[in-house]
């Protein structure tokens, strides 16, 4: 049996934040900003949107565009690091909002590479007969994160969701299968002080403010990303060439293209939105792969890698056929 996505939708809070905007408050400016990460623009979360609304809003479309309701759901994997509260999980109250029946509803915490760990979490319920109908979601309120002081880190991250509906579908067990056909997951510990939240439950007690030293994570961040994607690639017995489209987390353009260097894949394969959405954390990917789709590029059929790198730090990839 294969994992495959049937449906797929994103959301984003109507209120947009410029580079001009954000120069209003830190000093920066929309050159540096555009020149050194491709961002162009942020949405962000009203004050009495939580996590959840996104997500409840995202999943509606992914299971309209799968024909399936609510009632048809029976397994909920929320990656999120912003959840309504410390519990119970996200994936519960977006449970309960949608209105689906009891059954398997938890969140999945890898940061920025929480839909890629969801993704490869879900395949084990959805492949192995555990689930017939999953939603794997990422959403983000990253802005509640920001310090709003530290021009390094504000004007990077934005607010949004996506989510995918997962259903088993028998497969051959080759590559040309429909479905998750591999993935690689990397977590490293060492490296928390490169990137983190300096508040949480068993320490400060507060939720805290996002810290990084953004050149060094950088500079993990294209050896990482390169990594997984030839793990998972290898997993899956397919080539670089092969993948019709490159989904990758969206931190910063000149990461996408770092990477796109380093393993010589072509860049026109490389779906962006980080000019429009910035850094959503674990809805990044999701939510270009709902890009993809809407503006005709991606197809039923097609080849896709999914990767991400974050916080942990964390990184990995998926190899999916739609
Ligand atoms: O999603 C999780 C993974 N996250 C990432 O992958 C983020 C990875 N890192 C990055 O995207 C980049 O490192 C940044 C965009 C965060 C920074 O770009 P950079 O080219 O690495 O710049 P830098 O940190 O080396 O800073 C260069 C200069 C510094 O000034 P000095 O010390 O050279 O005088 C910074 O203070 O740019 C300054 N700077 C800014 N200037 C204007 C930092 N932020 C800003 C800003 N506006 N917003």
């Amino acid at each position: 049996m294969r994992s495959v996505v049937t449906g797929v939708g994103a959301f984003l809070p109507e209120h947009v934040v410029t580079n001009d905007d954000l120069a209003k408050i830190v000093e920066t400016s929309d050159e540096w900003i555009i020149e050194r990460t491709g961002i162009r623009q942020r949405h962000k979360a009203s004050d009495d949107q939580a996590v959840s609304d996104l997500a409840v809003e995202a999943c509606r479309k992914a299971l309209a565009d799968a024909g399936k309701t609510p009632a048809d759901v029976d397994l909920i994997i929320m990656a999120t690091t912003t959840a309504d509260l410390t519990f119970p999980a996200a994936a519960t109250i977006v449970q309960r909002k949608l209105g689906c029946p009891v059954g398997i509803a938890f969140d999945v915490q890898a940061v920025c590479s929480g839909f890629v760990y969801a993704m490869s979490v879900a395949d084990g319920f959805v492949a192995r007969g555990h689930a017939k109908c999953a939603l794997v979601i990422g959403a983000e309120t990253m802005s509640r994160l920001m310090d709003w002081t530290d021009r390094g880190t504000c004007v990077l991250f934005g607010d949004g969701a996506g989510a995918v509906v997962l259903e088993p579908q028998a497969g051959e067990g080759t590559k040309a299968d429909r479905g998750v056909l591999s993935f690689a997951l990397r977590a490293d510990g060492t490296k928390q002080d490169l990137l983190y939240v300096d508040g949480g439950v068993s320490t400060t007690g507060t939720v805290g403010k996002l810290r990084m030293l953004g050149n060094q994570v950088f500079r993990h961040a294209v050896v990482n990303i390169a990594e997984a994607i030839t793990m998972a690639a290898e997993k899956a017995d397919v080539t670089i060439p092969e993948v019709d489209w490159f989904i990758p987390h969206q931190a910063n353009q000149r990461i996408l293209e770092g990477v796109a260097r380093r393993l010589g894949l072509e860049e026109h394969k490389v779906i962006s939105t980080v000019a429009e959405h910035a850094n959503t954390s674990a809805a990044s990917i999701p939510l270009a792969l709902a890009h993809g789709i809407a503006d005709g590029r991606i197809k039923k059929g097609d080849l896709l890698l999914l990767e991400a790198m974050g916080g942990g730090l964390t990184w990995g990839a998926v190899v999916l056929r739609l």
